[in-house]
């Protein structure tokens, strides 16, 4: 059942091209020019309409819902705000029928989303899932919706859920540029075909593979980890430093790159492990001073690049290329590594990988 795999995590990240694949099929229409999503196209004076998006969800989902602000906004110029669904549902938001909201969940159980969702719905805001267990409480509790199709997620460790919710929220908000008129034709088309080679680039993102595995044994013991990452990539730092606390214990940090100086930089010396996201545009040159100011610190830096980067790879201790993409689609690519990295890292330290202590997959109760 784990396909030869010793973990369903790991089997879970290796069927990422697939998964994308099987998200965007029939949606993603690059010979036609056309995105085509029944539950968006549906409701699409709702969207047009609104005056805001406001997205509600839980870890991995709400960090889904973070690289889904920035793509919208990017986008579709939207004005887009990300709750927490936990923190939504009780502090009496202000919230109407101008407001959409766009609840995230793969399992469609957490009671926390769903519970958001009631209250936007009886203050009259439309609301649409993006879900990823069909016929799921948020899934019917929803008035429209968009599924992703990855496919049962078995390991407590989100990972194909996190980039298929990605690969919808970025159909969505192509949609909705294009029914607005924000971005021209070329730029449309452009990001149509980008997103369609992005399974082809994940596969080759997860030929590092052997490297990470490398790079693993170097910070098994490390006690703590700090992710970095800006723009876009931003939300694949908390990501990362999720995923590696929640199957190896071991205590990790995400933070926006320039919030270092900010405080945790007083944490950096020769004992922290440092990863950061510094991809090619994006605030690269800002990303790369950041670099500098850990590496004058003596931390130890693990840097996730573009193929080919010569800036950073000399300053870094270590680098771990992904393809290039437009810069709004990197996420789908820097969070490979770091998938791999805690993995690896999670099982050099014994630990249970698919079942970690004190989680469960789908958390329905508050
Ligand atoms: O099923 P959901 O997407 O609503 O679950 C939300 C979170 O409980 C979930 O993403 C959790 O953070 C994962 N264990 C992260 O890997």
């Amino acid at each position: 059942e784990k396909g030869g795999y010793d973990h369903f995590m790991l089997k879970e990240i290796y069927e990422q091209p697939d998964a994308i694949v099987d998200t965007y099929r029939g949606r993603l229409l690059v010979d036609e020019g056309i995105i085509r999503m029944a539950g968006v196209d549906d409701n699409i004076e709702k969207f047009l309409n609104a005056n805001r998006i406001i997205i509600v969800a839980c870890g991995t989902s709400w960090h889904a819902g973070l690289v889904a602000e920035y793509i919208f906004e990017e986008f579709a110029r939207i004005p887009v705000e990300v709750e927490y669904a936990s923190e939504f549902r009780y502090r009496n938001p202000v919230i109407n029928e101008k407001d959409v909201v766009i609840a995230i969940s793969q399992s469609g159980e957490t009671a926390d989303t769903l519970a958001a969702i009631k209250l936007a719905k009886e203050n009259g805001a439309f609301v649409f899932g993006v879900c990823n267990v069909v016929g799921s409480s948020i899934a019917r509790e929803t008035d429209a919706g968009a599924y992703t199709h990855a496919g049962p997620e078995i390991g407590v460790a989100s990972t194909k859920a996190f980039t298929t919710q990605i690969t919808v929220l970025s159909l969505i908000a192509l949609t909705l540029a294009k029914a607005k008129g924000k971005l021209s034709k070329s730029d449309y088309h452009l990001y149509l075909n980008e997103l369609e080679l992005i399974p082809k680039k994940v596969l080759k993102a997860l030929t590092a593979n052997e490297h990470i595995i490398k790079i693993s044994e170097t910070y098994k013991d490390a006690s703590n980890f700090l992710y970095l990452g800006r723009g876009f990539n931003f939300p694949v730092a908390l990501e990362g430093a999720l995923k590696l606390k929640e199957i190896s214990y071991i205590h990790a940090e995400g933070y926006p790159a320039a919030e270092m100086k900010h405080g945790p930089i007083a944490l950096i010396d020769e004992q922290m492990p440092v990863v950061v996201i510094a991809t090619k545009k994006g605030h690269y040159e800002k990303v790369v001073s950041n670099i500098q100011e850990i590496k004058s610190r003596h931390g130890k830096i693990i840097a996730v690049v573009t193929e080919g980067d010569i800036m950073v790879s000399e300053l870094a201790d270590h680098v771990i290329e992904v393809p290039e993409t437009v810069e709004a689609f990197t996420p789908l690519l820097t969070t490979i590594p770091l998938q791999l990295l805690s993995y690896h890292i999670a099982v050099m330290r014994n630990c249970n990988v698919d079942q970690p202590r004190n989680l469960a997959k789908s958390v329905t109760v508050e």
